[in-house]
């Protein structure tokens, strides 16, 4: 009921969303990943929805349940993520990329446990597609918002992310400081300038977000 008085500026719309991070397996009991929590990206699955949009919640591994009112598609790896999204985008209005996709997958995963004393394994990467830069340039590309998890530089390793993917609005936020914890101090950085939002709980960052992109959106 928390949404019930939030207006519905996203009526009518539908949101296509990815959160958490992906697994890479490099045998059948281990496997590669990124450190991410989920949050931000349930948090803003969420005010998408009390907004009135229709959302599709394309998640990797958290161990969060299923918001309600929204229909989730569980993925594992990049690629199982890359494939769900293109699978439901074609229909979305809006595209949403909040998960911490892993860059490379093992090329040479094994498919039985690895076995100490045979010498060190070697793990041999390869480059998973960029499921956001496919999708906003796609022909008839939804509305792409980005985000970008730095360590350092944020706002110039961030703008020129924005630019090279081509996307009208992206949230900039440190690594160090969004990852695991419940609030986020974010930029939002589009053509017109950098915005800079206070430290919020992240179902506060996740409504401004909302609000914000609502402005954006070609009417
Ligand atoms: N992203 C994606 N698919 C990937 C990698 C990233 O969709 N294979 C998306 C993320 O969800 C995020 C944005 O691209 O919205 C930026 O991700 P980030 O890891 O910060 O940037 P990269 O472009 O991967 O560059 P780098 O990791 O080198 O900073
Ligand atoms: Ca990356």
């Amino acid at each position: 009921l928390e949404g019930f008085f939030v207006a519905k500026t996203l009526a009518g719309k539908k949101v296509v969303l990815t959160a958490g991070p992906t697994y890479e397996a490099i045998d059948t009991v281990r496997g590669i990943t990124n450190i991410s929590s989920g949050k931000m990206g349930y948090a803003l699955a969420r005010a998408c929805r009390d907004a009135g949009a229709e959302v599709t919640l394309i998640s990797g591994p958290t161990g969060m349940a299923a918001p309600i009112g929204m229909q989730r598609i569980d993925v594992s790896s990049a690629r199982e993520m890359h494939d769900s999204v293109m699978q439901t985008v074609g229909a979305a209005d809006i595209f949403i990329s909040v998960a911490a996709v892993a860059d490379y997958r093992v090329k040479n995963r094994s498919e039985h446990k690895i076995k100490k004393g045979s010498g060190l394994p070697v793990i041999e990467l390869e480059e998973n597609p960029d499921i956001l830069a496919t999708v906003a340039s796609l022909p008839a590309a939804p509305f792409c918002v980005g985000f970008a998890a730095e360590s350092q530089n944020l706002l110039e390793f961030a703008e020129s992310k924005r630019k090279k993917k081509r996307l009208p609005l992206l949230v900039a936020n440190l690594a160090q400081h969004a990852m695991g914890a419940d609030s986020n101090q974010v930029v939002l950085l589009d053509d017109a300038g950098a915005h800079a939002l206070p430290d919020l709980p992240k179902p506060a960052v996740a409504r401004a977000i909302v609000e914000h992109l609502t402005r954006l959106l070609p009417r």
